[in-house]
């Protein structure tokens, strides 16, 4: 497992001259970049949100200690993994601070490998996520799939195989997580409209004071600068689609100014002397039933009807469970292919937890999982039903075990298999195995 990027640095931080000198030490001759800091103040100035990195640090030092600091970087960027040391075994505070968001847990006196191992998997981590990221920023170039055979998908897919062609406005509504963006992507670049912009604006991010040149633009001189205004969201979809997310958050004023683009398919930016006639698809997500919006006098109602040509209701996972199993394996799947070890397979039991439970976050929310199973990373997602009563750890556990067990059933007890089929090394595994009180033994029949 060597896909972590040279760039990728870990700093390490500790009060303690001499373990610090130590550690950096072990992750040096280990061929990991590191950089030492002796205190919070020093280490913070160098974090950013794409800082490509993760951070060690020794929880008591003067000043900020390792806790706060762990706060105070993941108010930057919740994403980059910390990794926190301990003087004294304290299970208490380490499943604590496991669900406030640290990465993983060392307690000293611990040996060279463990060290290593764990910030190699929080390196392995980070360059996920930052893979992610730009992915998530290519988005629109990429023709995702839409996974799901239920009755309801397959509908879904026809519809908007139909509905791209048509070039008429569509209203989706859907909870978080049910794949809305996706499919407005989907809409556009199946459409005529797919060599020019799909413009996306979240309503529900624009302050309603901006709005207004946000999206219908400016054609005033800024005295300051010289330059003209600018030319607004509307302007910029011209000839593509206008994707309005989140459109039940849509300021009063700001309906009403838009009622009049949809009827006369024109703009008129602020200070301009004339409207401008622009080519444009509209495209709106809510996650709440808009109609609900409008009998509550949120939401105006002539906009709903302008909008509302066409509703595309994306199902939540809970009224699609038989989709459930196939849409997790994909996920494990392309996370597992990203790391380079073979695909992971899922029992019956672990099977049914997960078409049990009810994904109020849905395919979002099957997702994360997915990609902390295979990471080997808590996860906030219980199995359903019998997960309640359970601590975060002893969640983990349990997924762990079955996945380890799974394992072993499936390579007849090979040791050296199971490591490669986890990418685990074999210390790892051994003391995985003795902590969950497996024995590989029991699988080589
Ligand atoms: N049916 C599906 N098949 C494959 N992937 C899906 C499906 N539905 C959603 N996804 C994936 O789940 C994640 C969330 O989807 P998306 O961002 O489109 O949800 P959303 O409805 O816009 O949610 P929110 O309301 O929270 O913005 C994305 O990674 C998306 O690609
Ligand atoms: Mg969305």
């Amino acid at each position: 497992m060597s896909f972590f990027t040279a760039e990728q640095t870990i700093f390490f931080v500790d009060d303690d001259a001499s373990l610090r000198t130590a550690n950096a030490q072990t992750l040096d001759l280990a061929g990991l970049p590191v950089e030492a800091f002796p205190d919070a103040a020093a280490v913070l100035p160098r974090i950013a949100a794409d800082f490509p990195g993760i951070v060690v640090t020794d929880i008591r030092m003067p000043g900020m200690d390792g806790l706060e600091l762990r706060a105070a970087i993941h108010a930057v960027d919740p994403d980059i993994p910390v990794i926190l040391i301990t003087g004294h075994a304290d299970v208490a505070m380490a499943v604590r601070a496991l669900h406030d968001g640290a990465f993983d847990f060392l307690t000293k006196p611990f040996a060279s490998d463990h060290l290593v191992g764990a910030a190699r998997r929080a390196l392995a981590h980070r360059a996920l996520i930052l893979d992610n990221r730009r992915l998530t920023a290519a988005a629109a170039a990429i023709d995702s799939p839409l996974i799901g055979e239920s009755a309801a998908m397959d509908r879904l897919r026809e519809t908007i195989a139909q509905l791209a062609q048509a070039d008429i406005d569509v209203l989706i509504e859907g909870e978080t997580g049910t794949g809305k963006e996706l499919v407005a992507h989907m809409l556009h670049r199946r459409s005529r409209r797919s060599p020019a912009s799909l413009i996306a604006v979240n309503c529900a991010a624009l302050p309603h004071e901006l709005a207004e040149a946000e999206l219908f633009g400016s054609d005033l001189i800024d005295r300051a600068t010289g330059k003209l205004g600018q030319a607004g969201r509307i302007r910029s979809a011209h000839r593509g689609t206008l994707f309005l997310d989140e459109i039940d958050t849509m300021h009063a004023a700001v309906q009403a100014k838009l009622l009049r683009v949809i009827e006369e398919r024109e703009v008129q930016p602020i200070g301009a002397a004339a409207p401008e006639p622009v080519d444009l698809r509209i495209v709106a997500a809510s996650k709440i039933d808009l109609m609900e919006a409008v009998r509550a006098g949120a939401f105006r109602e002539d906009l709903y009807y302008r909008l509302n040509v066409v509703k595309l209701r994306l199902p939540p996972l809970r009224e699609r469970r038989s989709d459930i199993p196939q849409t997790f394996a994909f996920f494990l799947d392309e996370a597992a292919a990203k790391i380079g070890v073979e695909g992971f397979r899922i029992d019956d039991g672990v099977r049914r937890h997960l078409v049990e439970h009810d994904w109020p976050g849905n395919v979002r929310e099957l997702r994360n999982f997915a990609y902390s199973v295979v990471m080997n990373l808590p996860s906030d997602v219980g199995l359903a039903g019998v997960a309640t009563e359970l601590t975060l750890a002893e969640r983990v556990q349990r997924f762990e075990a079955t996945i380890i067990r799974d394992t072993l059933a499936q390579t007849r007890g090979n040791i050296a298999d199971t490591m490669r089929h986890l990418g685990l090394p074999r210390k790892t595994l051994y003391d995985k195995m003795q902590r969950l009180g497996i024995d590989p033994k029991g699988f080589r029949a």
